[in-house]
C-alpha cells in the first residue's frame, strides 16, 4: 500500500498544532494538500510544512488532487457542510468537535458516511490521553461496580477563547460547544455510552467579556472577531443529565468565572464498588473493611499524535475509529438538548419533540 494522501481543510490554529505537525511526522501519509478560504493563511501553513498544494475552495480540491482523506479544522458552522463535501468525493473523514451544530446534521451525516462506507471520526482529543485510557480500564474491567454517578467540569478563571468562539453564526454556542464538548463527551465515554433520557440545563452569558490584563487564550489564526466584539454566546454552563440504567452526570464548564481555575478537565466516577477521578488518577475502595486510595501510575502521551496516528491506522485497517460519527451525533444531541432546557427553563425529555433541538431554536442565553 502506498502513502496515504491526506489533505488538510482549515489552515488555522488546531491545523497548525495538532493535525500538519503529526501527518507530517507520519511514515505512511503524504501531506498532499492545504485549503482555507484565506490564501495567505493556506500558503502559509502549507510552505511551514512543505505542502505543495493550496486552495481556496475545496471541491475544487477534491476534484483536482487523488486524496484518501481530509482533517476538517474549520469552525464549528462549517463542519457539517465540508463533511458532506468531502463524503461525496468518498475519501475518509477527521472533523474537528464538535461534529456539527445541529441534530438534524449529525443524523444525516451518520447516514452518509455509513452509506459511503467512509472512515469517519470525530476529533475527541481527551479520549487518547494515557491517563483517560488508564482510568477507563478500571471502569471497563468492572472494578467500580454498578455506576451511579460522574461529573465532569472544566471551569476556566479567565480563559474565552479570541475569535469567532463567541460568534453565534460561527460557533454555534459559547463555551459549551467549545469546551463543554470535550467533558461532556468525555464523561459519556467513559461510563459506557449510555442512552441519554433527560436533560436539566442553565446556559450564563456572565463576565466571559472580562477586560482582564493577565489572562492568557486560545487565538483563532482568523482576525475576524479577535477582540470579540461579536459576544451572543454563553460564557458558563451547567447541566444535570439522566441516563438509561440510572446514571446521572453533572456537568460544569466555563470560559470565565470568579472562582479557582481548573487546570484541566476533571471527571470523577462513582460506583458502588469503587470511586476514580481523573485529576489526579486515583481509584478509591474498600479493601478487607479499610478504605484505600491507590494513585494510579501513568506516563503522560502526546495525545494529539495519538489522535491522528489512530485515524491513519483505522484507514489502513478500515476499521471504526474510537470516535465515531455516531457517537458525536449524539454527543451534539446532548449538547443541544442541555441548549434547548436553557431556553425554555425546563426539563427536555427525549423522544419528545422538544428533544429534536438545533442550534438554531435552542441556544438560550
Ligand atoms: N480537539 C481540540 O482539542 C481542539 C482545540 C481547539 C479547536 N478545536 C476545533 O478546531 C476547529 C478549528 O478551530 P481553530 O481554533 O483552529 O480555528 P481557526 O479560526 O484558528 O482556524 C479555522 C480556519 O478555517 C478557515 N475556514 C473557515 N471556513 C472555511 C471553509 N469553508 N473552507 C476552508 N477553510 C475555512 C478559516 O479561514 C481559518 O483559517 C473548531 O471546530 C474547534 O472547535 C479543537
Amino acid at each position: 500500500m502506498g502513502k496515504l494522501r491526506v489533505a488538510v481543510i482549515g489552515a488555522g490554529t488546531i491545523a497548525k498544532v495538532a493535525h500538519l505537525p503529526n501527518y507530517r511526522s507520519h511514515p505512511d501519509v503524504e501531506l498532499a494538500a492545504v485549503a482555507d478560504l484565506d490564501a495567505d493563511r493556506a500558503r502559509h501553513l502549507a510552505e511551514e510544512f512543505g505542502v505543495k498544494a493550496v486552495y481556496t475552495d475545496v471541491q475544487t480540491m477534491l476534484e483536482a488532487e487523488q486524496l484518501d482523506a481530509v482533517s476538517i479544522c474549520t469552525p464549528n458552522r462549517t463542519h457539517a457542510a465540508l463533511v458532506r463535501t468531502a463524503l461525496a468525493h468518498g475519501v475518509d473523514v477527521l472533523v474537528e468537535k464538535p461534529l456539527c451544530t445541529d441534530v438534524g446534521d449529525a443524523r444525516r451525516l451518520v447516514e452518509a458516511a455509513q452509506r459511503g462506507g467512509r472512515i469517519c471520526m470525530v476529533g475527541m482529543t481527551h479520549r487518547f490521553r494515557s491517563d483517560v485510557q488508564a482510568i477507563k480500564r478500571f471502569i471497563d474491567a468492572g472494578d467500580l461496580g454498578r455506576l451511579y454517578y460522574v461529573r465532569a467540569h472544566i471551569l476556566r478563571q479567565r480563559g474565552t477563547p479570541a475569535g469567532w468562539f463567541t460568534d453565534k453564526s460561527k460557533s454555534g454556542g459559547g463555551c459549551l460547544m467549545d469546551i463543554g464538548v470535550h467533558a461532556l463527551d468525555l464523561a459519556w465515554w467513559l461510563v459506557g455510552m449510555p442512552d441519554l433520557l433527560s436533560a436539566s440545563g442553565q446556559l450564563v452569558a456572565g463576565i466571559g467579556r472580562y477586560q482582564t490584563l493577565t489572562a492568557s487564550r486560545w487565538q483563532s489564526s482568523d482576525p475576524d472577531n479577535r477582540d470579540n466584539q461579536v459576544f451572543d454566546v454563553e460564557d458558563f454552563a451547567t447541566a444535570y443529565l439522566r441516563f438509561a440504567g440510572g446514571l446521572v452526570l453533572q456537568l460544569e464548564v466555563s470560559w470565565a468565572v470568579n472562582g479557582p481555575q481548573d487546570d484541566a478537565l476533571k471527571v470523577d466516577v462513582f460506583g458502588e464498588a469503587g470511586g476514580i477521578t481523573l485529576d489526579p488518577p486515583v481509584f478509591y475502595t474498600e479493601h478487607n473493611r479499610v478504605l484505600t486510595e491507590s494513585k494510579l501510575s501513568v506516563e503522560s502521551n502526546h495525545f494529539y499524535q495519538d489522535e491522528i496516528y489512530h485515524f491513519v491506522e483505522c484507514i489502513q485497517q478500515r476499521r471504526q475509529p474510537l470516535c465515531t460519527f455516531d457517537q458525536g451525533a449524539k454527543v451534539v444531541q446532548m449538547l443541544l438538548a442541555i441548549a434547548q432546557s436553557a431556553a425554555t427553563g425546563r426539563e427536555v425529555r427525549l423522544g419528545s419533540p422538544a428533544s429534536q433541538a438545533s442550534s438554531e431554536n435552542g441556544g438560550g442565553k
